[in-house]
């Protein structure tokens, strides 16, 4: 029986991540790395499929997208340009007495969250990570990794589009991983140093931004509701104040989910005006061919977190119900898609029908067989990583060559031919 609690606290999807390989703690048998974590044999297909949903939707199924894949180390004159080295940083305070380090602006209270000690005046701190490149570690050799994924699409944007010849409105598309020397990460993967993002940079005539903008919050919307299956309550928009938006921002939507340690920024959507270009490039980088002139596109970005996204969609599908605790993950987010059991182990010719159907159903589906215990606990275990079906090879199979299928939501089971079980997995599974 499973112990029922109100709501869902972080410990529980922590230590079912844990539990079943979905994250770990990084580098955990040397004591772990500040907040690091690595995704497992089950957290690494949930995270390929909501990259892969999101690059089929947002570059596959779009006639104004491409894509681009950058090196994560930058010319350090890159971040010169783009304002980062001079302006990406966070109120940082220590504590006089323990010398503890903290981000001002998250703090409760004036004192030291750790010791209760009086804390010094706030000083800037950049979150740009540094490291050498080269054999020779001088001032001359510092690089940065990248603090976001965008800065690439401006300084490549000439490239692209000499190459595939767009037109204004259109967007570069990108996913990859980031860096920021955040002063305190927290919150399981919610904040940490090392994370990896999904952007967009959409470049239009500075006259269409609040048509834009409309397009994408609405685009945001339907992502997280229909293909993360998110609910709308959960979901908040919060307009960014004059004065608390990055550098480069002239309006900034956050979109807030309400995690289980709070309401949070899950992602954001943010008009950059023709800031990054005018950085980048002394002459203006698109030709108005029509208008015999050039200009500088303006952009809007939105950006997700792929990490929160993993988090949020986690948060979202965990439930505890009478007799078992279950992920219920949106069919095409889960990692299995099908579990393939034998009903009997010690049966060999059920063993052997079993494996057959595993081995055909693999052709298409990413699935498991699994012959241990008995087929309840077997059908609670595929629950708790969320498998939405669970096929299973009796003695009347072996007769009639059909299966029982049960679905993971309603429990219900149902029995079907073989032939027809990959058709109606395609059907189900969309
Ligand atoms: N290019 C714009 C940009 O980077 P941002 O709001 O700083 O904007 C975008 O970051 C998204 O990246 C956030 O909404 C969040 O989902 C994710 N993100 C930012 N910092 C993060 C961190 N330290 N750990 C995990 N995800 C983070």
């Amino acid at each position: 029986m499973v112990k029922k609690e109100e709501g869902n606290s972080i410990e529980k999807i922590v230590s079912l991540c844990k539990r079943r390989g979905f994250i770990f703690p990084g580098s955990e048998i040397y004591g772990g790395l500040a907040n690091s974590f690595d995704y497992g044999p089950l957290g690494v297909e949930l995270k390929n499929n909501i990259k892969n949903a999101w690059w089929k939707r947002f570059v596959h199924q779009r006639d104004d997208m491409v894509g681009i894949d950058a090196a994560l180390i930058m010319n350090p004159k890159v971040w010169e340009s783009s304002g980062h080295l001079k302006n990406f940083s966070d109120p940082l305070v220590e504590c006089k007495k323990c010398h503890h380090r903290f981000r001002e602006d998250q703090l409760e209270s004036k004192n030291c969250p750790d010791c209760k000690g009086e804390l010094m005046s706030a000083k800037q701190f950049n979150l740009m990570l540094k490291t050498f490149l080269g054999p020779v570690e001088n001032d001359e050799s510092i690089v940065y990794f990248r603090p976001e994924t965008a800065q690439a699409m401006f300084v490549d944007f000439k490239n692209v589009l000499d190459t595939t010849r767009r037109k204004l409105p259109f967007g570069i598309a990108q996913i990859g991983k980031a860096f920021r020397n955040e002063i305190t990460p927290g919150n399981f993967i919610f904040r940490t140093r090392e994370f990896e993002q999904m952007e967009i940079e959409y470049f239009i005539k500075e006259e269409e931004w609040e048509k834009v903008f409309e397009m994408w919050r609405k685009e945001m919307q339907l992502w997280m509701t229909d293909v993360l299956g998110l609910k709308e309550k959960d979901i908040h928009e919060l307009d960014i104040p004059d004065g608390e938006r990055a550098h480069y921002s002239k309006k900034t939507i956050d979109f807030e989910y309400d995690f289980p340690f709070g309401r949070k920024e899950l992602y954001g959507l943010a008009y950059r005006t023709d800031f990054d270009l005018k950085n980048h490039f002394k002459e203006a980088p698109y030709e108005n061919i029509e208008l015999k002139e050039k200009l500088y596109p303006h952009v809007v970005e939105p950006t997700w977190g792929v990490d929160r996204s993993v988090l949020a969609v986690l948060c979202n599908a965990y439930a505890e119900e009478d007799e078992r605790i279950v992920l219920k993950l949106k069919p095409s987010l889960a990692p299995y898609k099908i579990a393939v059991f034998p009903l009997l182990k010690n049966k060999p010719e059920l063993v052997e029908k079993a494996k057959e159907v595993y081995k055909m159903l693999k052709k298409d589906f990413v699935v498991i067989f699994d012959e241990r215990g008995n087929i309840g606990k077997r059908y609670y275990s595929q629950d708790e990583i969320g498998t939405p079906f669970c096929v299973t090879i009796d003695f009347d199979s072996l007769e009639k060559n059909d299966v029982t299928i049960r679905d993971r939501d309603t429990m219900k089971q149902e029995r079907i031919k073989i032939e027809d079980l990959v058709l109606f997995l395609n059907n189900k599974l969309q």
